[in-house]
């Protein structure tokens, strides 16, 4: 027991209260949440989004928008080239923490109860936005990013491995760029290193797919009450083999890397399939079977951080309506209603509001030219 009470207060946050300041359209005001539902409402672009981007920069640093950091976060009509995010966060023990963060071009700082540290609150955030689902189904490299995204929140390990992987990865490309090749006695000796890294990932990759795989079933069922088999498997060239096969594909490889003048391959190229009864969801699947996947595989993995942490994290959900007709947001509001997560949804859909207005006791924002209104 204690054990699990330790991981749990490790990982879950739950947010009270934000207040930007020069952060996009958004005032400097006090927006208060509850530990349940909220719904952002209101038209389009008067800053709902803007809402949740702020909560995703202040708990990771980064946006959830593509090309997007300080200078696009920057209020055009801010006048200090500073980012105030002030925050109350609640933890598993119902204490409140205060936390601030102050961004500028060159630097984050961070403050717990008004005092400097020197590292972020560690707040787990799903950002689920359906529109990412046509990137997810469409490219390789939306996927591998997903995978690592989430496999990195779930397991500090994977998240050093991986940084390591990249960096040597990087390295291993600049020696491979330089013309006639040079370095090859270079390389080889630290393709035993690299292999060893390559097989890390490969086989954690493997497992986080195994351990999610009995959440998607069950999840796309209760959301959608519709019996299909999702799955979702790792598409990889050195799954099982021991670092020192590994390591013979790269010395196979290093004639056709040295002419290209990269790494042709490694884990940055494995891909997922992800199977729906049995047929590949690109190919088989109607665009809203797609949305339907893809919203299920984040929701178990949203239900299997829960199993390994008994905690939550924060969920953003953003603008969930298109595509999917009313039936199908009716499944997924009664669904969300039953989870123990704390929610913040948007949308400028009068008809999926009205769906939202059934929840009971939901926390409604009403959103502005990036003011509270009521
Ligand atoms: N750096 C910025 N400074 C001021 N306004 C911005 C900035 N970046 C985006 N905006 C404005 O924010 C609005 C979009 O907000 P968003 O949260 O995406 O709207 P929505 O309510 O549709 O989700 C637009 O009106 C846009 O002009
Ligand atoms: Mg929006």
């Amino acid at each position: 027991m204690h054990c699990y009470a330790f991981k749990a207060l490790v990982n879950s946050y739950k947010i009270t209260k934000l207040q930007v300041t020069n952060f996009r359209n958004l005032n400097s005001e006090i927006i208060t949440f509850n530990n349940g539902i909220n719904c952002i409402l209101g038209e389009n672009g008067n800053g709902k989004t803007n809402i949740l981007e702020a909560i995703n920069v202040l708990s990771t640093k980064k946006s959830f928008r593509k090309n997007a950091s300080f200078p696009q976060f920057l209020s055009i009509d801010g006048g200090k080239p500073e980012i105030i995010f002030s925050s109350v966060f609640e933890n598993n023990l119902k204490e409140k923490i205060s936390y601030t963060s102050k961004m500028t071009n060159e630097s984050v700082l961070w403050f717990v109860d008004g005092t400097p540290v020197k590292k972020k609150l560690d707040i787990k955030i799903v950002f689920i936005n359906p529109f990412d689902s046509y990137g997810f189904h469409n490219n390789a490299s939306d996927r591998r990013e997903w995978i690592d995204y989430f496999l990195c929140q779930l397991d500090a390990n994977y998240k050093k491995s991986l940084a390591k992987y990249t960096i040597a990865l990087r390295f291993r490309n600049t020696l491979l760029s330089k013309k006639p090749s040079r370095f090859k006695e270079q390389i080889l000796a630290s393709d035993a290193d690299f292999s060893i890294l390559s097989m890390y990932l490969t086989a954690r990759r493997l497992e986080f797919l195994k351990e999610i795989e009995p959440f998607i079933a069950d999840t796309f069922q209760k959301i959608f009450s519709e019996m299909h088999n999702l799955q979702i498997n790792l598409d990889s060239r050195i799954i099982n083999l021991s670092a020192i096969n590994v390591q013979k594909i790269y010395l196979n490889n290093l004639e056709i890397d040295c002419e290209r003048g990269h790494t042709s391959y490694g884990p940055h190229k494995d891909d997922y399939v992800l199977l729906f009864d049995g047929l590949n969801s690109y190919d088989f699947c109607s665009l809203g079977q797609q949305k339907m996947s893809y919203l299920s595989l984040l929701f178990a993995y949203i239900e299997l951080f829960r199993y390994k942490y008994m905690s939550y994290p924060i969920v953003l959900i953003d603008d969930v309506s298109g595509e999917l007709d009313q039936h199908r947001w009716r499944r997924l509001v009664e669904y969300l209603e039953k989870r123990e997560f704390q929610v913040l949804i948007t949308t400028a859909n009068e008809k999926f509001k009205e769906e939202l207005d059934r929840i009971n006791g939901a926390n409604k924002i009403h959103i502005k030219n990036g003011s509270v209104i009521y």
